[in-house]
């Protein structure tokens, strides 16, 4: 077995798996963090190369990759229908754990979406109506106006926004890190490759 694998405690085995050995790391992060176990941070980047960062919420993990939803006509929005090219970075305190993943997004269907908008509590719901998210606001007045006016326009089924969406990252590289002691951390990284994954341990 590979020292890797005692260690960490990371069941690589013969056909390395990073999405099974990501579950794994998630559900043991949902019995420890403290809040928002699923809070990733997000990097998109302008078609010339500008960066941008900030927290979302992976909503599921399935057969095409790290899904979350968002305000399409948001900075981020507009940035990822620009440039497809995104990473992502869980950080789990409680477990001192980072993953690390890089991939190409792309849009959810308008089925998907519409499917997870209805679950949504009726006020988030009516909060994505209200808010013109990335964009300048006057006051907290106005919001809570447009909240308001929202709610009267929708005073029984809140329909999608439809601006409002989501994105599946595809992953194409994992890396899993591991802190020990004296900074001789545990790095593993995982690279698609054809239908599977090549894995390699990194210097801390
Ligand atoms: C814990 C946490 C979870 C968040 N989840 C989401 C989310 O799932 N979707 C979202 O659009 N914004 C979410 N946000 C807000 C974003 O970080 C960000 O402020 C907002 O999406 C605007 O980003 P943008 O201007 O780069 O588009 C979250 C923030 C935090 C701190």
């Amino acid at each position: 077995m590979d020292e890797l694998n005692t260690r960490c405690g990371i069941p690589l085995g013969d056909a390395p798996d990073p999405i099974a050995l990501f579950r794994r790391w998630y559900d043991d992060a949902k019995h420890s963090e403290l809040n928002d176990p699923n809070a990733m941070s997000l990097a998109t980047a302008t078609l010339d190369g500008k960066p941008s960062l900030r927290i979302v919420l992976m909503k599921r993990l399935d057969e095409r990759g790290f899904s979350f939803y968002t305000n399409g006509e948001s900075r981020k929005g507009h940035e990822l229908r620009s440039n497809s090219a995104v990473a992502l970075c869980f950080h789990w305190k409680s477990r001192q754990r980072q993953v690390r993943v890089e991939g190409t997004v792309t849009e959810l269907s308008a089925a998907d979406v519409d499917a997870y908008f209805a679950r949504r509590h009726r006020m988030s719901q009516i909060g994505a109506w209200a808010s013109e998210q990335s964009r300048p606001l006057g006051s907290r007045a106005e919001l809570e106006q447009r909240t308001a006016d929202a709610e009267a326009r929708f005073p029984d089924v809140v329909p999608r926004p439809p601006y409002w969406t989501g994105f599946v990252v595809w992953p194409e590289r994992i890396e899993f890190w591991q802190e020990r002691e004296y900074r001789l951390h545990d790095r593993c990284v995982f690279l698609r490759e054809g239908d599977g994954w090549t894995k390699q341990r990194l210097y801390p």
